[in-house]
């Protein structure tokens, strides 16, 4: 190992993810107080946070949370790949996908006049706006109650909404649509009610308000899409948010602490960096932005031009996504970072933990790791591309080839590689902006 002394990665004590949420008692309501709600700007929270309800009810041992986080952004994975790759170009109000996965990070909000509090999960790569409503047969929560609102109104089958979901139904004369995934089905009402995110009321917003669904995998929080269909929450808040969003997420190390949400182009970073957002007509929920290499230390590694090219009509390229955990590169690309990066700790003993190949049971010394975007070089803290288990006894590169089982093309920037940074996407420009900013 040449590595010199000073220059020694201290693998630190830290608490990862589920560990820390043994001592989770946190009031929640502390957690949301609406204080922290101001003009366009909400907090944002882990779903493990011991500000959120939905975290786990026993902590879960270091290994066995990694392992847990893999199998969901398998799942994502699948999904995502099913978006870049479908031959469909309506994009649904609900994606049946999303039903089975676990969101990684979730913000309050108000609906209903008066209004009625609620938890949504935020999916930057989902148009959906759906609810569980009171009465939901098969829920395992239902956070909205529509006859306590006034403003609450079902759609008729005339809305032009009605035509903008995926197999609407009528029943009687309301607009309603069934969705269906694997074991799983839901059936949902197309509503509009008054929406409240930080302080600015939506009159008139068009969410599905779910009313039956059979399987146990329907989640209880709300849905909060960020991408851009017609139906999308971007799409109905153009107005006032004409499209223009930014986020900072908190590190899961710091679960007692919030990140942001930011609407609207008022408030954002005036020095951040951008690189264009890619136009792929047919798959409008995706954000495709144009990786061009990736830098391990000083060296660009040896990736064949293929595996980062942006195509349309494949679906082939590179997204950047809130709910996936853990980046997900194609087999060149991740095998030309990963020898790399193996190549740098010099004879150390490489181990695996499930899906992580790329993992050491001694202190090691990290070169940077850097994404060159168009227009835009990303080099990410280690916080951002290694994992450490609690006892301090392993450090695993958190970034993984796509799994076997997904025949992918696309590479996925995900949520780990994005903590602490303030993400702006600036739709009316077609641009990503990515700063460093410590939110946790
Ligand atoms: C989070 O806050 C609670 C209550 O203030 C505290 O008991 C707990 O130790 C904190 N957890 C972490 C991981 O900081
Ligand atoms: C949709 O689901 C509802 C509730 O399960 C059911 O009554 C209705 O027949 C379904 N409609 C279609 C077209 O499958
Ligand atoms: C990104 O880094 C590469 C390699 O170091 C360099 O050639 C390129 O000019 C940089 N791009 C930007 C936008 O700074």
């Amino acid at each position: 190992m040449k590595a010199s002394l000073p220059t020694l990665l201290l693998v630190t004590l830290v608490v990862v993810v589920l560990t820390a949420t043994a001592s989770a008692a946190a009031p929640a309501a502390k957690c949301w107080s609406h204080s922290q709600d101001q003009g366009s700007t909400l907090p944002v929270f882990h779903v493990y946070s011991p500000c959120s309800p939905f975290r786990p009810a026993h902590a879960a041992s270091w290994e066995e949370s990694v392992l847990q986080m893999q199998a969901e952004d398998k799942v994502r994975l699948q999904y995502l790949s099913s978006l870049a790759v479908a031959h469909k170009s309506i994009v649904p109000i609900a994606s049946g996908r999303q039903i089975v996965q676990s969101p990684t990070y979730i913000v309050r909000a108000k609906i209903g006049t008066p209004p009625q509090t609620l938890l949504l999960a935020m999916d930057t790569s989902n148009d959906a706006a759906w609810i569980p409503c009171e009465g939901c047969l098969g829920c395992t929560s239902t956070v909205f109650s529509p006859p306590k609102s006034t403003s609450y109104k079902p759609l008729s089958c005339s809305a032009p909404q009605c035509k903008q979901v995926p197999n609407p139904t009528c029943s009687g004369s309301a607009c309603s649509f069934n969705l269906t995934y694997g074991g799983s089905t839901i059936a949902a009402d197309v509503s509009q009610d008054t929406f409240t995110l930080a302080t600015d009321p939506i009159p008139f917003y068009t969410f599905g308000c779910i009313k039956k669904t059979t399987g146990n995998s329907v989640p209880p929080q709300g849905l909060l899409g960020l991408s851009r269909g017609p139906l999308s929450f971007l799409s109905q808040t153009q107005s006032l948010y004409h499209s223009t969003f930014s986020y900072c997420l908190p590190s899961f190390k710091a679960l007692n602490f919030s990140g942001s949400l930011r609407l609207g182009p008022v408030g954002q970073p005036i020095r951040i960096k951008y690189t264009p957002l890619l136009k792929n007509p047919r798959r409008s929920s995706l954000y495709y932005v144009n990786l061009r290499g990736i830098k391990v230390g000083r060296r660009t590694v040896d990736i064949p031009p293929s595996a980062l090219a942006f195509n349309p009509t494949t679906g082939a390229g590179t997204v950047i996504d809130s709910g996936t955990v853990f980046t997900r590169l194609v087999t060149p690309a991740y095998t030309a970072v990963r020898d790399e990066f193996r190549r740098r700790m010099g004879n150390v003993v490489v181990t695996s933990l499930g899906g992580f190949d790329t993992c050491y049971s001694v202190p090691i010394v990290v070169p940077t790791i850097t994404f060159m975007f168009e227009g835009m070089n990303v080099t990410l803290a280690q916080d951002n591309f290694l994992i450490h288990s609690s006892a301090g006894s392993l450090t695993c590169l958190a970034m993984a080839a796509a799994p076997d089982n997904v025949n992918s093309v696309l590479n996925v920037i995900a949520n780990m590689q994005q903590q602490n940074h303030r993400v702006l996407y600036d739709i009316p420009n077609s641009r990503l902006g990515v700063a460093r900013e410590t939110c946790s």
